[in-house]
């Protein structure tokens, strides 16, 4: 089996970075959001990312026209029967992810593979409920995806080795590194990369230095491409927050998610995408 048709499902960050190198990447990709309105307008932000990698000089006018071909909106789940592969890349919350995965199942071709773009939830679990367990694997990207080189490969207890293998060679095409990793939670990156972002909430709540202070630290200190508290704000409160809780449920009080962290999530603060988080962003929306 080899892949060609890539759909995948939500949009936001995550998803239309994945659409955005999968179509230059040469898969013919089907792209769907809750609503055709968020879709579309993920198609044109995708363009738009093309139209800036021209004008750098990053690719040619014409691969960025033959993806353009390539990418295909549509407004039903139904309409993913072909694919060979379908990515969710939806909110992180359990029920909702298992809900998709069951009715893609009995719309999707029965040798399709699923994989999901999860940041910290039991890949076995979400396996289980797609009722195609042996053909599911976590695919876990990186943001901002046409940046970021990593992928990691998960596997579930029943993901077959054709399923694995066939995961690394869609992120080989997509020109990223994979890296096999077990299914334990948050995996390997957020395993280490969310508990610092953690740590940082708490630092802040004890006052231990200012926002930009913390954030100064890392960058200077430690030649961190952005402090952790940005950083939160650029991968979303309430995804790091979700990956805490992954964390603190499976692996004890070590991992317990930050007070400050959970008020400002229950806020509405959740970062860049809704223009304050640590910071405030509404000046640039
Ligand atoms: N999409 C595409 N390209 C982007 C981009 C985006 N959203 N943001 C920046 N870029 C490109 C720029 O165009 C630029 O390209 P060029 O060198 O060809 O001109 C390059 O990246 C560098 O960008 P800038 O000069 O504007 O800014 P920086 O040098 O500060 O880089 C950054 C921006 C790449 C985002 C860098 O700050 C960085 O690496 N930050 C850390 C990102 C990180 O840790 N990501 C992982 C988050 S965890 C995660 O995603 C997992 C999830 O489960 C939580």
């Amino acid at each position: 089996m080899s892949v060609k048709k890539i759909g995948i499902i939500g949009t936001g960050t995550m998803g239309h970075g994945i659409a955005q190198v999968a179509a230059c990447s040469g898969f013919e990709v089907l792209i769907k959001d809750i609503n055709e309105e968020r879709t579309q307008k993920a198609a044109g932000q995708i363009e738009k990312n093309w139209a800036k990698l021209i004008e750098k000089g990053k690719i040619p006018a014409e691969q960025a026209e033959t993806a353009k071909k390539r990418l295909k909106v549509c407004a039903q789940t139904a309409d993913f029967a072909d694919c060979d592969l379908i990515i969710e890349a939806i909110t992180e919350n359990e029920q909702v992810k298992k809900d998709l995965f069951k009715e893609l199942n009995g719309v999707v071709k029965k040798e399709a593979l699923f994989a999901t773009n999860t940041s910290s939830i039991s890949i076995t679990l979400l396996a289980t409920a797609s009722g195609r367990p042996a053909q599911f694997v976590g695919m876990h990207f990186f943001n901002p995806v046409p940046v970021m080189k990593l992928v990691e490969i998960i596997r579930g207890l029943s993901t077959s080795d054709e399923t694995y293998k066939i995961a690394f060679a869609v992120a080989e095409t997509l020109g990223k590194t994979a890296i096999a990793v077990q299914d334990k939670p948050a995996f390997a990156v957020n395993r280490l990369l969310i508990p610092m972002i953690n740590e940082a909430f708490v630092a802040l709540e004890e006052g231990v230095a200012d926002a930009k202070a913390i954030d100064a630290a890392m960058q200077l200190g430690c030649n961190h491409p952005m402090g952790p508290l940005t950083l939160a704000d650029f991968v979303g409160l309430d995804v790091a927050l979700a990956a805490m809780e992954v964390m603190h449920r499976n692996l004890g009080d070590k991992y317990k998610p930050s007070v400050l962290l959970r008020k400002y999530v229950e806020s509405g603060r959740l970062g860049r995408k809704t223009g304050r988080g640590v910071y405030d962003y509404s000046e640039q929306k």
